[in-house]
């Protein structure tokens, strides 16, 4: 009979000095595959006297159980040790997006694109950049805007109140002007800024969101007028809607806050649901505008130094439907996936400056 227990160890020892799963499996082959060493030696049993059948029989079968125990241990320690090197080697960022396309496919909102191309072009302008916040209270809101506590404006701005009963309330902010008081308030003359934002209003239809976005603007120095204020709307039109003939039409108005106060619109025609802006004959509002009121820098203790300004505070939703001729209002906020894939911009469609 042969010395099956030194093949036993040396078989054993093959397995454990195996470096890879694949050459484990060549061992497995090796000793028990189809026509393995101890396949064959096994086969050959059956042939064998009842007694050296019975003795033999079972130390090839337990040295089998044996073998395959130790072949599934070493299985998965190789298996971890693979999983360790994957581990401490991979730099992929599991936090990264599952679809690899999906920073091609996402789509910027058409609000944020065009507070980026506003950015653009007031920055371009020479206006500082300036935010405020979302809740005000009553002062910054409304009374330092001459807006007195009786004042018809009051409701005229469906406002969401806060805190109803305490006596300086908090508003969301209705509109951005209350941004011009606290620059004035910080008095560093000569100002010009501009001041994006979402405003807040108690009102809900077809043309209103009761969420929707400004952007305030104002200029104060010495020496400043209406003429001025015109020139600037009209070539900011002319910049953000990248048209050098667009008509505009300045209407007198009222706002507390602003003496001369207009509407100012822009001229447009539809044709087949498209709109052209600078032909036709009808007239869409964008923004309300006017030189400083002089409460205003009274409430700001700049009385005293004979300035003047012009502020304006236009609706970017309105500007951003006009520019891209998006029909209804309401589908800006209705995080709808197939319309801002089709209104949507890409991340690298960044805004850039024609000059007329
Ligand atoms: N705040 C005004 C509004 O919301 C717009 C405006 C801003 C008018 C600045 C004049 C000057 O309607």
């Amino acid at each position: 009979m042969k010395d099956y227990d030194q093949l036993f160890q040396s078989a054993l020892v093959e397995v454990d000095s195996c470096e890879t799963s694949g050459l484990l499996e060549q061992t497995r082959i090796k000793y028990f595959g189809k026509s393995g060493l101890f396949t064959l030696e096994l086969k050959k049993i059956s042939s064998l006297n009842p007694v050296e059948k019975k003795s033999l029989g079972k130390k090839l079968n337990d040295f089998k159980n044996n073998f395959f125990k130790q072949i599934k241990t070493k299985k998965e320690s190789l298996d971890n040790n693979e999983i360790e090197k994957k581990i401490s080697t991979d730099f992929s960022d599991p936090s990264m997006p599952y679809r690899s396309d999906s920073i091609l496919s996402s789509k910027i909102h058409p609000i944020t694109q065009t507070i980026e191309e506003i950015v653009s072009i007031f920055g371009s302008m020479g206006l500082s950049y300036v935010e405020g916040p979302d809740i005000e209270d009553d002062f910054h809101n409304f009374t330092a805007l001459n807006i007195s506590q009786n004042h018809p404006a009051r409701q005229m701005h469906d406002t969401f109140y806060l805190d109803a009963k305490k006596e300086n309330k908090n508003v969301l902010r209705t509109h951005t002007s209350p941004v011009q008081i606290r620059t004035l308030l910080r008095g560093e003359i000569p100002i010009r800024i501009f001041a994006p934002g979402r405003t807040y209003r108690c009102d809900s239809d077809v043309t209103h969101t009761p969420m929707f976005h400004q952007v305030e603007g104002l200029i104060v120095e010495e020496n400043i007028n209406f003429a001025n204020l015109k020139w600037f709307l009209k070539q900011f039109c002319k910049l953000f809607f990248e048209k050098d003939n667009i008509k505009l039409r300045f209407r007198p108005s009222f706002f507390p806050f602003t003496e001369p106060s207009a509407e100012v619109d822009i001229n447009y025609k539809l044709d087949q649901g498209k709109i052209y802006l600078g032909e036709g004959d009808k007239w869409m509002e964008i923004l309300g505008c006017g030189m400083v009121h002089p409460n205003v820098f009274k409430f700001c203790n700049l009385e005293n130094l004979s300035l003047r300004g012009f502020a304006f505070g236009m609706g970017i939703e309105r500007l951003a439907m006009l520019k891209y001729g998006m029909p209804d209002l309401r589908s800006f906020f209705e995080n709808d996936f197939n319309w801002l894939q089709h209104y949507g911009f890409s991340f690298l469609d960044q805004p850039d400056l024609n000059w007329y």
